[in-house]
């Protein structure tokens, strides 16, 4: 059995057929990851010493990184032992995956394009998550397609669900044409490393882009059900969209003190808000980023420009989370 050795000192036994990131949450441990496929980048990570095979194509690497070196864990085997150069989350482990049935509660479109589906899982179920993981649904045998809870943990079990139509997308056209309340599907999870992480910085700037609010919304609603002390001092909400109707839901309703800056690429000069794009807003926020966390989701795009911002301002990339709303590989 391989040994991936972490960048932190930690040591995992693996069994040679996992993946990495695999063998490695096995075994307790949390890396970096969101979809699994070798599309979002979240699970990159040098390989300083060891040989290792793609079992698959690693769309989340530019062409630099997989020139230095640089591998993503979903899709990788270890051929020998290995020494990454990537650290293990820490804090506390999210709750186990789990798969449960569960049956529609409510569909109601907030737009043309958006849908707002309430899940009701088995009584006694008793499904736990950290605010911002992603389930995986499925419906009569369908492809499974991830989609991020967009409530923190409800006293009825609940879950809630922003889902936008995708143009020829095979669960698009289920929740925009067949999706009736009481239908059964199959959900996987909670899955993902993008949750809330305690922190002593003074900010928090969470930026989305699209149905990226609805993990966002989740954290917010749970920051709020918080003691202040514990809740970072400022908070910020970056919400990008093309034009004023995409901004289809209003942070006000969450009792927390929130700098809300809709930000709009193709705004009508009657517009006075900010425009352009999230991460152009964040920059011209004049924050500290010594003293700020930032949690980005949505388009790959804007993860992947707010992350190359944000690593030239100097900001440890252990202050910046993501997860990237990346197409599904089937
Ligand atoms: C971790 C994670 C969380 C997610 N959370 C949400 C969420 O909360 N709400 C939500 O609406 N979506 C979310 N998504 C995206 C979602 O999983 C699906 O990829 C998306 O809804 C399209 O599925 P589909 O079956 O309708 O289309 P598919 O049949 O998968 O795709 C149809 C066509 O559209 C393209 N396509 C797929 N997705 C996109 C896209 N985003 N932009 C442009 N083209 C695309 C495909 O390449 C394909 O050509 C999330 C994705 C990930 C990885
Ligand atoms: S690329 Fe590995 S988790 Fe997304």
């Amino acid at each position: 059995m391989p040994t991936v050795t972490l960048g932190n000192g930690k040591i995992f036994e693996i069994e040679a057929d996992d993946t990495v990131l695999e063998g490695v949450l096995r075994q307790g441990a949390v890396l970096e990851h969101s979809c699994k496929t070798g599309r979002c980048g979240a699970c990159k990570s040098a390989v300083v010493e060891g040989t290792s095979v793609a079992i698959g194509a690693e769309i989340g690497l530019d062409e630099a990184e997989r020139q230095n070196g640089v591998v993503l864990l979903c899709v990788r085997k270890a051929t020998s032992d290995l020494l990454l150069d990537v650290c293990d989350l820490g804090g506390a482990l999210p709750p186990p995956k789990r798969i449960l049935p569960c049956r529609i509660q409510s569909l109601e479109r907030v737009r043309h394009d958006i849908v707002h589906v309430a899940l009701r899982l088995p009584p006694n179920s008793s499904f736990a998550y950290f605010p911002g993981q992603h389930i995986n649904l499925s419906s009569r045998g369908g492809p499974a397609r991830s989609y991020s809870i967009a409530n923190a943990p409800r006293p009825d079990g609940m879950l809630e669900l922003y889902i936008r139509y995708v143009a020829d997308g095979a669960m698009s056209r289920y929740w925009f044409t067949d999706a009736k309340a009481n239908d059964l599907l199959q959900l996987v999870g909670p899955l993902g490393s993008f949750y809330y992480r305690e922190s002593s910085a003074t900010n928090l700037a969470l930026l989305a882009t699209g149905t990226g609010i609805a993990p966002i919304r989740a954290m917010l609603q749970n920051l709020a059900e918080r003691p202040a002390a514990s809740r970072p001092r400022r908070i910020l909400l970056f919400w990008g969209a093309r034009t004023p109707d995409e901004i289809f839901w209003d942070p006000s309703e969450i009792s927390l003190e929130i700098e809300f800056v809709p930000t709009l690429s193709r705004a009508a000069e009657t517009w006075n808000g900010a425009r352009g794009y999230v991460q152009t807003a964040m920059m011209s926020s004049k924050i500290e980023f010594d003293d700020t966390v930032v949690y980005a989701c949505g388009s790959t795009a804007m993860i992947s420009s707010v992350r190359e911002i944000l690593m030239d301002t100097g900001l440890s990339h252990r202050y910046f989370y993501a997860d990237a709303f990346v197409a599904s590989s089937d």
